[in-house]
């Protein structure tokens, strides 16, 4: 079931993701930690990293790659990860993977899903939404039941993501994700979103019917979900005040 936690702000989102992150990782030094990028998750990354916990032992994989960058290109995924997570939470670089764009994309894919299976599988992973209801880069019509693949990415993704570019015509146009099926194999997930421009997706993924048309509608489909989202992003949500009544105390930082 799905848990949808409230919170004023983003940064009371990020700061409520990563105090579930540090619960599992007192837990469990070892996890396998599933990350997004893109903005939203990186108040998560910040409060993480202020509470100064030994994270060397974790092991990091990110749900999705661009095709078609130069090797190195510093909006890559393994670039930004590097940069804007593992960097900063202290992981071994040897721990943390992203889908290898520069492989032999018949094998890419495949060797994704064996490299996310012999660590063990992924204990927490954490997952954005895109405006046009996508997790990963699932976008409208992929499977709900799909394995890590290559995909082209919808229109309005790569508007929305254009703003990591100098254009719109740099954004790649192809990408590596981990299926619908592999995120949900995850044992917990963590769904983060803010904003109003998330309002409908926010509100057909977590109450609407689970359809392909919003790939993020199958998180429904897991038993251990927890949705932190911001207000802004909660306005469309039509039973709010069902979840502020029954978040746990303390949940909502
Ligand atoms: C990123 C990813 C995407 C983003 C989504 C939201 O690895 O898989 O699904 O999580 O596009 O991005 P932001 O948080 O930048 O709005």
């Amino acid at each position: 079931m799905t848990d949808v936690i409230i919170v004023p702000h983003l940064h009371a989102g990020g700061a409520a993701a990563a105090t579930l992150l540090a619960a599992v990782l007192s837990q469990k030094p070892d996890m396998v930690l599933g990350v997004a990028t893109g903005s939203t998750p990186l108040p998560i990354w910040s409060a993480l990293a202020a509470m100064r916990l030994d994270m060397s032992r974790v092991s990091a994989f990110a749900l999705d790659e661009y095709l078609d960058l130069p090797p190195g290109h510093p909006e890559s995924y393994a670039a930004v990860v590097h940069r804007e997570i593992a960097v900063p939470l202290g992981l071994n670089p040897r721990k943390v993977h992203t889908p290898d764009a520069q492989a032999d994309l018949r094998d890419a894919p495949s060797a994704y899903e064996s490299a996310i299976r012999a660590a063990g599988g992924i204990d927490v992973q954490v997952v954005g939404i895109g405006r046009n209801g996508h997790i990963g880069f699932n976008e409208p019509g992929s499977s709900l039941s799909g394995r890590t693949h290559i995909a082209n990415l919808a229109a309005q993704t790569r508007r929305d993501n254009a703003r990591f570019f100098e254009s719109l015509d740099q954004v790649p146009t192809r990408c590596i994700t981990q299926g619908v099926g592999t995120i949900l194999d995850a044992r917990r997930l963590i769904l983060v979103a803010s904003g109003r421009r998330k309002a409908d997706a926010v509100a057909a993924a977590l109450e609407g019917p689970v359809t392909a048309s919003v790939p993020a509608s199958a998180l429904q489909l897991h038993p251990d979900v927890v949705a932190i989202v911001d207000e802004d992003a909660a306005s469309r949500l039509s039973f709010a005040d069902h979840y502020r009544m029954s978040a746990p105390h303390g949940d909502a930082a």
